[in-house]
């Protein structure tokens, strides 16, 4: 367990938050990018995925503790949390490591104990791999209205997207959850889960042990694969004084759906925005949906618009960008990059030490930490319609990302162009290439 103090007392706290980070067995659908960094590190709009969910947390005045469970190694997330704490003083933040992927609810009901130390009431339990604007306020005041058990947070996307999420049947005018179903088959809500959710401590705990009891009797109707193909593992739970066995155990599937037949399980409906990060091209668009919330909300940390700089732009402070260089909207630049002359740079993240040499042109991609853009190159994307929650497209019949990356240390040479492509880390691309997977 890696923990860094901080002063106050968390046993105050009536309000703790978790944030399932997953491991490295996940995000399989980030490569190239988490070859080399874990996705809730990745930075988007200059900050870490995950320092987006502290910052969201940090505006609920009585959460004064957050727990990040997940599988990665100690190590991983050491240097996050050190520089989270000193960023936000308010809470104590502290990794849990679950000693294999026990699952979205086989987590939460390892670390249990420490959870509930404290006695805190409610617990917000955030998915790592979601970019929205985190009304946890507007959950809380819900909460608390409706003496609610649980409120999860939903919003309404295209009926034929639905099915890939976890769908919810509420009554419109009493916000209650009637039925819930993990990517149902067939449509039966366009209301979907945003992986965001608030419990009551005396209530979400009692409820992953009778489903773990209810497996015990019923053990192959309850075990499911995840979405990323993370095997069935039997494991122990340590601590349990009834030493269940369990299986990885998932929120969605065996807990929700029970929850909504009690009467105090709601949904709190967001219609502000909300995108999952799954596939390295959808940190683009969450890119551009965090730039666009700092620019409303006028934050010193983005670059004043002028002929040049169409907002919102972040510009890391280390990073050198020609004056004469054109950037965005919805473009950052991360620590140490080099932007030359004559650069047009848009809907795009260029990570740390990249250079783009003079008049390349740069849309809808992500430029790899160390990776080089030679002079008049083009390395470009496909936009898609703002309200796509998929970064796929069909070119020529092949399906293939519109967002085009450039994985660690990739070259382009000079003026080649490079559309609709994934390249792994190392690639030298000396001529045109389109629609490509480059290995
Ligand atoms: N600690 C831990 N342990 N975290 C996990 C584990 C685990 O074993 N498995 C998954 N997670 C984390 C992931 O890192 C991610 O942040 C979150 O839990 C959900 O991941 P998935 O299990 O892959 O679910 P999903 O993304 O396909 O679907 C979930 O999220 C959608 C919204 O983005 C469901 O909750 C859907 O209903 C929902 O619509």
């Amino acid at each position: 367990m890696l923990q860094v103090p901080v002063p106050g007392n968390p046993n105050q706290a009536s309000t703790k938050a978790v944030i399932l980070v997953g491991g490295p067995s996940r995000g399989t659908r980030f490569r190239p990018l988490s070859l080399d960094v874990p996705k809730p590190l990745f930075e988007v709009a200059g900050h870490p995925i995950i320092h987006h969910c502290l910052k969201a947390l940090a505006k609920v005045p009585d959460v004064r503790e957050v727990l990040l469970v997940g599988y990665y190694d100690e190590n991983v997330l050491r240097d996050f949390i050190k520089d989270a704490t000193k960023e936000f003083p308010q809470f104590r933040i502290q990794y849990l490591r679950e000693y294999t992927a026990l699952g979205t609810a086989g987590g939460l009901y390892h670390f249990r104990d420490a959870i509930l130390k404290g006695k805190p009431e409610r617990c917000f339990v955030l998915n790592a791999d979601v970019c929205c604007s985190f009304p946890l306020g507007e959950m809380l005041r819900l909460f608390e209205e409706r003496d609610a058990e649980a409120v999860i947070l939903g919003t309404r996307v295209d009926n034929d997207a639905a099915t890939n999420f976890g769908c919810i049947v509420s009554d419109s005018h009493t916000k209650r959850v009637l039925h819930y179903v993990e990517k149902p088959e067939s449509h039966i809500s366009n209301l979907i889960n945003c992986g965001v959710y608030l419990f009551a401590t005396e209530c979400i705990f009692p409820a992953i042990r009778s489903a773990i009891k209810r497996r015990t009797t019923r053990p192959r109707m309850l075990s499911y694969p995840s979405s990323d193909n993370l095997e069935s593992s039997f494991v122990a739970t340590g601590d349990d004084e009834d030493s269940e066995k369990s299986e990885v155990l998932r929120l969605e599937q065996d807990i929700l759906s029970d929850l909504a037949d009690s009467n105090r399980f709601f949904v709190h409906e967001t219609k502000d925005f909300w995108r999952q990060i799954k596939t390295a091209g959808s940190a683009v668009p969450a890119n551009a949906l965090y730039l666009q919330k700092a620019f409303q909300a006028e934050s010193d940390e983005l670059m004043a618009p002028s002929a040049t700089m169409v907002p919102p732009v972040y510009i890391h402070p280390t990073a050198q960008v020609d004056p004469t260089a054109k950037l965005g909207p919805n473009v950052s630049i991360g620590p140490r990059v080099i932007v030359g002359a004559g650069v047009r740079i848009k809907d795009s993240i260029v990570l740390e030490d990249a250079e783009i040499r003079h008049d390349a042109c740069v849309m809808h991609s992500i430029i790899g930490w160390s990776s080089r853009v030679g002079a008049w190159a083009r390395v470009e994307g496909t936009p898609i319609p703002i309200t796509s929650h998929s970064t796929s497209i069909i070119k020529q019949g092949v399906k293939v990302q519109s967002i085009t990356i450039l994985g660690k240390e990739c070259g382009v040479g000079d003026e080649v162009r490079v559309q609709n492509c994934v390249c792994l880390p190392y690639k030298e691309l000396k001529r045109d290439v389109a629609n490509e997977v480059i290995m």
